[in-house]
Formats: structure tokens, C-alpha cells, sequence
């Protein structure tokens, strides 16, 4: 149901003043009109893998989904730290069932591993959130020569989508990408220069920030390929809320906006209310953010023409060894 106009028209607000829309104000307001929650145990024994799940969005996603009666698969590269997350949500909830998965999502080696093996153990997978996420201040390249934002947030994903499909298929999953408010300060790039950022100087932020229009245009095209079909493909962004990755790599964004920033629950609300309600989605984009479709692109922005998301997938797609039909 769509809420009322007025309601709409204080939403959009929200979102284009950005301070009031991303930080906990937005969700404080819209609670008041934005769709129900989610059933109790509604993924009841259904599992739902979340990628970067050691900490901030992540690690509260696993809560979140343990809390609707999901199989969570707690994804991380470190088996410390995905040890020590299933040991705290266990132990403040006993009854959470949790996996413990290893694998570094920007080696395309240890996805298709790491996939293989799940396939076995899994026979249907009802959620897969894309919520890995860094942003580095110098350029590296991935053991495949990737440049690494581009790897952990649009390749390995990738990979991971294409490789779990028929899982996906069989659970009726959704796939959803963590992406950013940032990425409306980037246009989509569609040359193989421009998407591995070898073009130019590398500024750390503008590079994320890209990536992070990728996720969007990745989940959008995925989401046209995939159409009239069982799973659904989405992207959202959290605003901006206080984990770990806020603090360590926007020092001087955390110092002002630190008391205004949400919980790491309420940035990860959305992608966990995509998964267990799967709304209707059947608009032209599917960009999400408090329970709510929200433009890729703003008014002044032109958005991506289909040749450059045209270059861009089969860039993708070749990278990854995979097809793009
Ligand atoms: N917090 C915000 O306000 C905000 C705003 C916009 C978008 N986001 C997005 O939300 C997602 C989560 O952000 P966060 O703030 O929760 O960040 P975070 O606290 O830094 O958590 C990032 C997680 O990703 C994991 N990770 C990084 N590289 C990985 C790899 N190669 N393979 C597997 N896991 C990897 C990290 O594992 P390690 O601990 O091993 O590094 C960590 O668990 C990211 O995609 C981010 O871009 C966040």
C-alpha cells in the first residue's frame, strides 16, 4: 500500500537533506509510517548467509536474522572474528542456529571454493546480503589484479550471485547489495581503465564511492535479467550509522557527526526487511533505503545509458568467468 501524499512528500525531504534522512532522526520519523515489521519467526529455519558479518552492519544483521529464526551464516575473512560473533550472539541467545563461514570475498578463488562447498551443505538459500564492504586510501590489487573495493563490493559478489543462483532459485531468495548514500556523488564507469581505477590519481573515498554506484547498477541489471522469476535482487544503503568502518576510515566525519549517527541495528534494517518481507519491487530501480524505493540518480544527475551498463556487465561478467545473457 502506498503511504499518503503528504507522508511521501516529508519522506523525500528527509532524503534530499541528507543530515535529517541518513543519520537517526530519518528512521526515528519514518517508523511512524513505514511498512510493518517483519513476522516473528518468519525465516524460521531458513538459511540466510551474510557477507562481512565480523562487525558494525553485519554483525548486527546476524542478530536481526537469528531474531526472525534464520540459519545465519556468519561470512567473514578472519575465523577469529567470525568465531568470536557466533560466540556473543549465541550466548545472548542460545537458541540462534549459526555457521561459521570463511571466505574472502574479494579473491575470486576463495568465492567459487567457498561456494562449491556451501552448494553441498545447502539446498536452498532464502538471503544473501552483499554487506562486505571496505574503503582503502591507496590503490591494491587482489590476488586475481583487481582493484580491491572493486573486487570485494562488485566482483566477488558477483561471482557469489552467479555461483548460488539455483540455491537462490530454490530458496525464492533475495539478494541484496549494501551500498551507499555515496554513491550518488559518483557516475557509473564503463571502460575496464575506469572500473579498476587505473586512469588517474586514486583518491580512496571517490574510489569507494564508485563501487558503490556499481553495487546499484549491478543490482538493477540483475534485477531486469532475473525478472517474472523466483529471486528477487536488491540494493539499499544504511545512511549513516556508527560501526567500526565509520570510525577507522572517516575519522574527522565521525568526530562531527558522531552524536547524530544511527545504531548499526538501524542501518541494517532495510536489507534485513528486504529479505524477510520482500516487498513488491516491480518499479524500474531498486534502491532502497528506510523500508523505502529511493532514486538512484538525483534530478540533476543523468542517469547511466543502457551501452554503459552495457560495457560495464560484460566487464563484470568477464572478470568473474561468468556469462551475462
Ligand atoms: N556504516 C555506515 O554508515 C555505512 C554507510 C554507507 C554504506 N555502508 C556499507 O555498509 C557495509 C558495512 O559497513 P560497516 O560500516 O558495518 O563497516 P565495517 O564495520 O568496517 O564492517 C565491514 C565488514 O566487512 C568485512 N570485510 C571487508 N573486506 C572483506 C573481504 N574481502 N571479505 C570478507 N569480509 C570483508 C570486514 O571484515 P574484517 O573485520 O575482517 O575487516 C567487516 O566485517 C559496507 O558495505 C559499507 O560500505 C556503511
Amino acid at each position: 500500500m502506498r503511504a499518503p501524499l503528504l507522508t511521501r512528500v516529508l519522506d523525500g525531504a528527509l532524503d534530499r537533506s541528507l543530515v535529517l534522512g541518513y543519520t537517526k532522526v530519518g528512521p526515528a520519523l519514518r517508523r511512524r509510517w513505514w511498512p510493518a515489521d517483519p513476522e516473528p519467526g518468519c525465516l524460521a529455519g531458513e538459511h540466510v548467509v551474510v557477507t562481512g558479518a565480523t562487525s558494525g552492519l553485519g554483525e548486527a544483521m546476524v542478530t536481526m536474522f537469528a531474531e526472525l529464526g534464520a540459519v545465519v551464516h556468519v561470512l567473514g575473512r578472519n575465523p577469529d572474528k567470525v568465531a568470536r560473533v557466533v560466540r556473543e550472539v549465541r550466548a545472548a541467545r542460545p537458541t540462534a542456529e549459526l555457521v561459521e563461514e570463511v571466505c574472502d570475498v574479494g579473491d575470486l578463488d576463495a568465492v567459487r571454493a567457498w561456494c562449491a562447498d556451501l552448494a553441498v551443505r545447502v539446498d536452498a538459500l532464502r538471503g544473501l546480503v552483499h554487506n562486505a564492504g571496505v574503503l582503502e586510501q591507496e590503490r591494491s590489487e587482489t590476488a586475481q589484479g583487481h582493484e580491491t573495493g572493486l573486487a570485494v563490493h562488485v566482483l566477488g559478489p558477483h561471482l557469489m550471485t552467479e555461483l548460488l543462483l539455483d540455491r537462490l532459485d530454490a530458496g525464492r531468495g533475495s539478494v541484496v547489495w549494501m551500498s551507499s548514500g555515496g554513491a550518488y556523488s559518483a557516475g557509473l564507469r564503463s571502460t575496464a581503465e575506469e572500473i579498476e581505477y587505473c586512469e588517474g590519481p586514486y583518491h580512496g573515498t571517490y574510489a569507494y564511492a564508485r563501487t558503490k554506484r556499481m553495487q546499484i547498477e549491478l543490482a538493477d541489471a540483475w534485477n531486469d535479467r532475473l525478472r517474472g522469476g523466483d529471486v528477487r535482487v536488491e540494493s539499499c544503503h544504511p545512511g549513516w550509522a556508527a560501526t567500526p568502518g565509520v570510525t577507522d576510515s572517516l575519522p574527522g566525519f565521525d568526530k562531527v557527526m558522531g552524536p547524530l549517527l544511527r545504531d548499526a541495528r538501524s542501518g541494517a534494517d532495510t536489507a534485513v526487511w528486504l529479505v524477510a518481507t520482500r516487498p513488491d519491487s516491480t518499479g524500474t530501480h531498486h534502491f532502497w533505503h528506510d523500508r523505502a524505493p529511493r532514486p538512484t540518480t538525483y534530478p540533476v544527475q543523468r542517469r547511466p545509458d543502457p551501452a554503459a551498463r552495457r560495457r560495464f556487465t560484460t566487464y563484470v561478467a568477464a572478470a568473474t568467468g561468468t556469462t551475462w545473457p
